[in-house]
């Protein structure tokens, strides 16, 4: 499975359960192939992985809802945006910068010009930017997005990217996000901790993965990140703290399969203190 690929499959999963995830759009982004390297997905790893994904695109937009009704962010920061919808599930005066490899980045752009001169999707003020974070310049990508968002505050997210980098990369992520960002701004991030790759789902999905790579022998490369590295991040302060055992409660659904076929990914907030 190419890495773009993925952002298609978290699409398509959020459009199978569209009141967990309130995403209505996701559905615009699936055609046949994508439909069926879904449907093989849920069934060679888990059937869980769509509600898990719809929740998690459902804890985040939450919590954005909240943080614009209270005028706490002017700007979603989207790193690794992929194909997620969240310019237009958000009031139209929140600005959106969106940020992905180049040809995702200008595939999406593409899209939604033509989806919003058919009026299909409203006008948003969006701005892409087009970057590869294992290896392009963060001085240049900084000083794109300062002389877009100026001083404003801001939300930044990053949503099922950590998986695909390595600790190096992760690192100099986290110190641009310090140098984009001032006291109270927010910022989420998703990943895996150790203790959640131990299970029999998580092992299927690295079987998976290795299976459509084209190459079954290959080793899959990942990440997990702890919650001591939350905890500990400099200028920043852990607010929030979520899984899919949590927002399956909170949004009243009943899991249907036992731990063992269950992808925990964390989903964290935090905020900027100094
Ligand atoms: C699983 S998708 C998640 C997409 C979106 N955030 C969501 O939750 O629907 C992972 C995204 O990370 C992006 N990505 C992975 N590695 C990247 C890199 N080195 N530079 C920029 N983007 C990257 C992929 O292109 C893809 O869009």
């Amino acid at each position: 499975m190419e890495v773009h690929e993925t952002a298609f499959v978290t699409c398509a999963f959020r459009a199978m359960h569209e009141e967990l995830s309130q995403d209505p759009y996701a559905r615009l982004w699936i055609d046949e192939p994508i439909r069926e390297l879904s449907q093989q997905y849920l069934q060679d790893v888990t059937p869980e992985e769509s509600v898990a994904h719809s929740l998690r695109n459902r804890f985040f937009l939450d919590t954005l809802k909240h943080l614009v009704k209270h005028n706490q962010v002017e700007f979603l920061i989207n790193f690794g945006c992929g194909f997620s919808m969240y310019p237009f599930l958000l009031p139209d005066t929140l600005k959106h910068i969106e940020i992905d490899l180049p040809n995702v980045i200008d595939y999406k752009q593409q899209r939604i010009d033509y989806w919003q001169k058919k009026n299909t999707l409203p006008q948003r003020d969006i701005h892409h930017i087009g970057c590869n974070f294992g290896s392009d310049d963060f001085s240049v990508l900084l000083e794109k997005i300062r002389s877009i968002k100026g001083t404003a505050s801001s939300f930044i997210l990053l949503e099922g990217v950590l998986f695909f980098l390595n600790g190096e990369q992760t690192d100099d992520l986290f110190n641009l996000f310090r140098e984009i960002q001032a006291p109270n701004d927010t910022l989420g991030s998703v990943s895996f901790r150790q203790e959640d790759t131990g299970n029999l789902a998580f092992q299927r999905l690295l079987q998976f993965i290795k299976s459509v790579s084209g190459d079954p022998h290959a080793p899959v490369h990942y990440q997990t990140v702890e919650d001591t590295f939350y905890k500990q991040l400099p200028s920043y302060r852990l607010s929030d703290h979520q899984d899919f055992y949590s927002m399956a409660d909170t949004s009243g659904y009943q899991p249907r399969h036992k731990p063992d076929m269950i992808i925990n990914e964390q989903f964290y907030v935090l905020t900027r203190t100094s």
